[in-house]
C-alpha cells in the first residue's frame, strides 16, 4: 500500500452466492464488525439481484455496493443483460470486469473487456479490470508478458484523465478459490510490472496513482504481508469475503 498516493481499496467479490435473505444475513454481520475501518475504502461486488438490499442496508455506513459485469454495448437487444447505464443509475461505483472466471467461461477477451472498460468509464463507473496468468504460464516464466499484454489492452484508448478512476486487480488464475496464495514477493512483482507498464504509457504522476489489488485466496492469515507490499494496494476477496469475521479482519489489515 502507498496511501500518500492512492486509495487502497478492499472489495469482496460474492461470486454467484447469497440470495437477497442471504445476503441481509451477511451484511448484518458484518456491518458492526466494520464500523471503524477509516483507511480504505470497502466495496462489495454482489450479484445483480442483492445490488438494492445491499444497498439499502449499507446506506448509512461506509460501504460501497458494487457489480460484477456489465454488457459492452449502452443499450439494445441483449436478452438477459444488464448495461453500465442501469448501473450508474441505480447508484452504482464499481464494476468487475475480466473477470478471470468471465475470460474462461464466458469467452471475454482482452478486446471485449476493453470496450467494457472504456464504456464504464465514459458512464462514470469505476471498473476493477482483473488480469493474470494460468499455471502453465507461469511455470514457462510468461507471467510478466502475459499481464503486460492484458493491461495495455484494457488501457487502449483509455484518456489520461480518466485512468484514476481504473482499478487493476492481479488475480493469478492458479491461487483463485484453490487456497493456494501467490507469495507476497509473487504479488509485489506483478503489481510493480502492473505500475510499470502503466508508467509506460501515461507518465510516472499518473501511474502512481493507480490502485493495484491482489486478489486469489486472500485471507486474514496472509492479507497483512500482501498489503504491505507498495504496490498492492488493497484486495478482491472471494471466499473470506462471504465470511463476515474473515473479510473484516481482512479490512483490519488494511487499517494498520
Ligand atoms: P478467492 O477469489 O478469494 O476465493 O480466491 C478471488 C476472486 O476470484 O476474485
Amino acid at each position: 500500500m502507498n496511501r500518500r498516493y492512492r486509495k487502497t481499496i478492499i472489495a469482496g467479490n460474492w461470486k454467484m452466492n447469497k440470495s437477497p435473505s442471504e445476503a441481509r444475513e451477511l451484511i448484518d454481520a458484518l456491518k458492526p464488525l466494520i464500523a471503524k475501518a477509516k483507511w480504505c475504502e470497502v466495496v462489495l461486488c454482489v450479484p445483480f439481484v442483492d445490488i438494492a438490499i445491499a444497498q439499502r442496508l449499507l446506506k448509512d455506513s461506509r460501504i460501497t455496493v458494487g457489480a460484477q459485469n456489465m454488457h459492452h454495448e449502452p443499450s439494445g437487444a441483449y436478452t438477459g443483460e444488464v448495461s453500465a447505464a442501469m448501473l450508474k443509475d441505480i447508484g452504482v461505483k464499481y464494476v468487475i470486469l475480466g473477470h478471470s472466471e468471465r475470460r474462461a467461461y464466458c469467452g471475454e477477451t482482452d478486446a471485449l473487456v476493453n470496450k467494457k472498460a472504456l464504456l464504464a468509464l465514459q458512464t462514470g463507473l469505476r471498473p476493477i479490470v482483473c488480469v493474470g496468468e494460468s499455471l502453465e504460464q507461469r511455470d514457462q516464466e510468461l507471467t510478466l508478458d502475459v499481464i503486460t499484454l492484458q493491461v495495455k489492452a484494457a488501457l487502449a484508448g483509455v484518456p489520461v484523465e480518466k485512468l484514476r478512476q481504473v482499478v487493476f486487480a492481479y488475480e493469478p488464475i492458479w491461487a483463485i478459490g484453490t487456497g493456494r496464495t501467490a507469495t507476497a514477493e509473487q504479488a509485489a512483482e506483478v503489481g510493480t510490472s502492473i505500475r510499470a507498464t502503466i508508467r509506460k504509457l501515461y507518465g510516472a504522476r499518473a501511474a502512481r496513482s493507480v490502485t493495484i489489488q491482489y486478489g486469489g485466496s486472500m485471507n486474514p492469515g496472509n492479507a497483512v504481508e500482501l498489503l504491505a507490499q507498495l504496490d498492492v494496494d488493497g484486495g478482491l476477496i472471494g471466499g473470506a469475503a462471504l465470511k463476515a469475521a474473515d473479510f473484516a479482519a481482512i479490512i483490519q489489515a488494511a487499517n494498520q
